[in-house]
């Protein structure tokens, strides 16, 4: 059988690859051109995808061979489910092993905000330290007791509520389908409207899938209700927000600032306001950027795309 790999991955999982199979490994400019990926996907029984690349009917109906989809990543809003399910194409992905990374970046970008981290940094290099000397300079807040709402109390959601608990935060949640009693008070959670949750919270943190339901549910009706000095967080995906609304309320200082791992078009561009803004801390999708995590996502996308083309199911199989 013949595989495409849209871009470079682990030697051992290479490895792996090659002894059952012929292996193709792209390896120009990220994303692959989507000319280019149809051609080479036209032979191939198998593809392991990123999120960058848009795995769209073009590209599954153009793979006439093709049995599995293996994606090095949990969203995957990138592939078009329906249609590669319509064709019997097995999808595998990789949850559960970053999602203690992606917690942490959650609360890397949290504390960053709160403790202003970037703009310290910026202060030394820039030879400003004398201007904060006094006791009122360059305060932070604590986040002891601010309220964290957190929107989308899956696996993720859940790593940042156990999290936050540490920092003794009050957890609020909004979520498709209410969490049970008994798991709401072992999390320390209550559950409450996605009105209250942008009304009452310091600090949200966006922990949704991508899908038609939650694409630019956050926008500026929402940023309005927030409190002047709350922040937003997004390590899930960037089009769940409307980013050009999300400029207006930090520009207009609706809210106080926002911590951002993901954006509606990635890598955004340097020229993209929110870029220019002293009051957001920005992130290159980073969440699951760890050596440890990216090994085990490696190991689970190779498992996951050799049992499928073995016809067996995946570890983890995306269901329509
Ligand atoms: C994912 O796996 O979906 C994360 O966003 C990292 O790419």
């Amino acid at each position: 059988m013949k595989i495409l790999l849209t871009r470079r991955l682990h030697d051992f999982a290479i490895k792996e690859l090659k002894m059952k199979y012929k292996v193709e490994v792209y390896t120009g400019k990220i994303p692959m051109p989507k000319k280019l990926l149809i051609s080479k996907i036209k032979d191939k029984d198998g593809l392991i995808c990123y999120p960058y690349d848009s795995i769209d009917a073009d590209v599954i109906n153009a793979g006439i061979r093709l049995k599995a989809i293996s994606t090095f990543s949990v969203g995957h809003d990138h592939i078009d489910v329906k249609t590669a399910s319509s064709r019997g194409i097995v999808i595998g992905y990789t949850p559960e092993v970053l999602t203690r990374a992606t917690a942490d970046l959650t609360i890397a970008l949290m504390l960053a905000l709160f403790r202003r981290i970037p703009e310290g940094d910026k202060l030394i290099r820039n030879d400003k330290w004398r201007t904060i000397f006094g006791p009122y300079e360059f305060l932070g807040t604590d986040l002891y007791q601010k309220t964290l709402g957190i929107f989308g109390m899956g696996r993720i959601g859940k790593a940042v509520a156990r999290r936050a608990a540490g920092f003794e935060m009050n957890i609020i949640y909004h979520n498709r389908t209410r969490l049970s009693l008994k798991e709401e008070k072992r999390l320390g959670i209550k559950y409450v409207s996605l009105d209250n949750l942008f009304r009452t919270s310091d600090v949200v943190s966006i922990h949704s899938p991508h899908t038609p339901q939650t694409h630019e549910i956050i926008n500026l009706k929402l940023f309005n209700k927030m409190k002047k000095t709350a922040f937003l967080i997004n390590t899930a995906r960037g089009k769940i927000i409307n980013e050009k609304d999300l400029a207006i309320a930090l520009k207009r200082k609706i809210i106080t600032g926002a911590g951002l791992d993901v954006f509606q078009k990635e890598p955004i561009n340097s020229r993209h306001p929110i870029t220019k803004m002293n009051n957001v801390v920005l992130m290159p999708h980073s969440g699951s950027a760890t050596v440890e995590t990216r090994k085990k996502m490696a190991e689970i996308a190779v498992k996951n795309l050799i049992l499928s083309l073995s016809g067996r199911k995946p570890i983890y199989q995306v269901r329509v």
